[in-house]
Order: C-alpha cells, then sequence, then structure tokens
C-alpha cells in the first residue's frame, strides 16, 4: 500500500502503470478477458478489472460458472450455460444478453484467447451505482469472460488418491446450494480448513446427516455392493460432471465394475462403508478419495471406479461430438 505521504490525486495514466506495476509483482495467466463494461476483449492483464462498486464486488449479487477447453473445442458449454442461466433466475438477476449472445462471446473470447486448453470462467454481476443492499436504481447488469490455464491439482490425487475431512462449516441451505453465486465463502473456509489440518479437501454434511458435496466439486462413492452412488441434487450443486458421468456409467455395469446406478441420499455411515469414494468436477475431473477423517476408504488406495470414469469422461471430452463447441481461432 502507499505510504500516506505519497497519497495524491492519480490520473488515468498513473492507474494503469499501477496496474501494469501491480501484474509485474503478482504475474497471472490470464490470456483474454472480456467485460461488457469496458465493451469488448482485453488480452493485456493489467486492463481486466471491474468496476468496485458493482453489487457482485461488494455485496456478492453475482453468479459464475465455468467449462473447460479441451484440445481447442468448448466442452459440454450447453450444460454449464443452462446452469448459469438458472443461478441467475434464482439470484433475481437481469440477463445482460440472449442465451445466444453470450454463447457467443464466451467462443470469442476464447478465440481471442488462442488457448487450446484450459478453462473458461463467466460472470453475471447485477452491475455498478451505488452502495445500497438492492441494485441501484438503473444498473446495469454485467457479463465477464476469463480465459486462464484451469485449476492445477496435484498429480499425487490421482495415483495416490485424496485425503479429506468433515468440515465443521455449515453446509449452505438449499436455495444458496442449487445457485453457483459468487458466494463462496464457506467453500472457501471449508478448504483451508482441511489444509491446515494437513488434508487435501473437505466435505459438507446436512442437518439429517447427509453426505453434500465438496469445496467446488461433488462426492460420490462406490458402495460395498458395487453401486456407484450419488447424493440427490436438490440441496448441492447440480455438477455438469456428474450429471455426464451419471449418464456414462452404465457402461462400466457392462464390464462388471459396478452393480448399478443410483441418485439418493447417503448418510455418512452408509458412505464410510464405501469401496470408493470420488471427488468430481469440472477442474479435478474423476479423483479418488482414499481417506476421510483418518479412516481409510476401501483398502486405501485408488480404486477401479475412479480410474474407468476419469478414462470415460476424458474420452467425452474429445469425442462427444454434440458437446464439443468449436472455436474459430
Ligand atoms: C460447490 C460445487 N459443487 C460441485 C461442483 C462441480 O460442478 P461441475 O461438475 O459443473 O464443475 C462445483 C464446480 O462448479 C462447485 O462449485
Amino acid at each position: 500500500m502507499a505510504t500516506t505521504t505519497s497519497l495524491r490525486i492519480l490520473t488515468a495514466e498513473d492507474v494503469v502503470t499501477q496496474l501494469r506495476a501491480v501484474r509485474a509483482r503478482q504475474p497471472v495467466r490470464f490470456s483474454a478477458f472480456y467485460s461488457s463494461q469496458l465493451g469488448g476483449i482485453v488480452t493485456d492483464p493489467a486492463l481486466m478489472v471491474i468496476l468496485f462498486d458493482d453489487h457482485m464486488v461488494h455485496r456478492g449479487h453475482g453468479i459464475f460458472d465455468t467449462a473447460a477447453i479441451v484440445n481447442g473445442k468448448i466442452y459440454d458449454l450447453g450444460a454449464h450455460l443452462d446452469r448459469f442461466i438458472r443461478s441467475a433466475d434464482y439470484s433475481k438477476l437481469r440477463l445482460p444478453a440472449s442465451r445466444e449472445q453470450m454463447h457467443e462471446v464466451i467462443v470469442r473470447t476464447t478465440a481471442a484467447s488462442g488457448s487450446r486448453d484450459g478453462s473458461i470462467r463467466y460472470w453475471i454481476s447485477s452491475g455498478p451505482g451505488s452502495l445500497e443492499l438492492t441494485p441501484a436504481a438503473g444498473a446495469e447488469p454485467g457479463f465477464f469472460v476469463m480465459i486462464f490455464p484451469g485449476l492445477a491439482y496435484p498429480e499425487r490425487w490421482y495415483t495416490d488418491g485424496m485425503k479429506v475431512i468433515t468440515t465443521t462449516y455449515p453446509i449452505k441451505p438449499a436455495l444458496y446450494a442449487i445457485t453457483k453465486s459468487t458466494n463462496y465463502l464457506p467453500n472457501v473456509l471449508m478448504q483451508m480448513e482441511a489444509k491446515e489440518a494437513g488434508c487435501d479437501n473437505g466435505v459438507f454434511i446436512d442437518a439429517d446427516g447427509h453426505v453434500g458435496e465438496s469445496s467446488n466439486m461433488n462426492v460420490a462413492f462406490v458402495t460395498a455392493d458395487g453401486i456407484f452412488r450419488h447424493p440427490r441434487f436438490d440441496q448441492i450443486l447440480s455438477g455438469c460432471t456428474s450429471l455426464r458421468l451419471l449418464e456414462l456409467a452404465p457402461a462400466l455395469q457392462q464390464r462388471g465394475l459396478i452393480t448399478g446406478v443410483d441418485v439418493s441420499d447417503l448418510t455418512v455411515a452408509e458412505a464410510r462403508q464405501s469401496r470408493e469414494m470420488l471427488l468430481l468436477g469440472s477442474s479435478i475431473k474423476v479423483a479418488p478419495v482414499v481417506m476421510w477423517d483418518g479412516q481409510t476408504i476401501g483398502d486405501g488406495k485408488p480404486g477401479p471406479v475412479s480410474k474407468a470414469l476419469l478414462e470415460l469422461l476424458e474420452q467425452d471430452m474429445r469425442v462427444a461430438r454434440d458437446r464439443l463447441v468449436d472455436v474459430p481461432y
């Protein structure tokens, strides 16, 4: 922070110089950013900024979603946009543009980034204009798209398996859990708590003792009798990865790896008896959990179903023509 003796009124040029200096100290690998407030795409990370009085910044009145760029195509953008629009609706956010226009902006920002593998995160904000609790009168909703390399997870999560804890932080009430809003405080605190405990992530449990979800991932199990089980989606985020894996998983039944697929409430006691525990999401894809609250899951090694589901998902990301969007690089 500037010392109080150096405080002065800045020119626009000073601000840009300062933003560049911040980026030089804290380099990021954001390759392109669209902002409806800027009216276009920027590739200089110093210019990837948002108005401070946007309701999304100071009251958390905004929503987001993230889709993956795989081999120069965008995977499952339709499912992510459906959830994005649902989240906007639950949050009483006006859409800044039509679904088709937002789709087009996402594709064109991806093309401008040149990135052939990575992530696209996009937001709708309620807009700037005041510091009130309700949106400012006449506030223009904002639309932002960021292209970045994606979250990086350690290779050992896949080779050796992950360790998780049950978080002490309460799960979000259903409405806030099914809405992908910019309020991720419980998720952030859970992940910090897990790391402080020497673990990789946490799991939310609901008031009835049912398994919820993880920080930015869903949780699923292979029960002792071989069923691929996933919690119901009415109190947790409906993960696009989970929904797709539930469609792909029956192929594993034909291969004798599972005995069925089921989406239902799962008590912690039942879940702890599982052969396999898995974390699922767009960034992690499919990763095995081998220890939960210091107790071993199955034989304490990554299991065959987690490996097979990861292969099915990676194949789907390459070949599912109806789920791949071309990018005009
Ligand atoms: C809280 C939460 N649960 C689950 C998921 C998994 O969703 P997806 O598979 O669409 O990435 C995410 C990630 O978006 C999340 O933030």
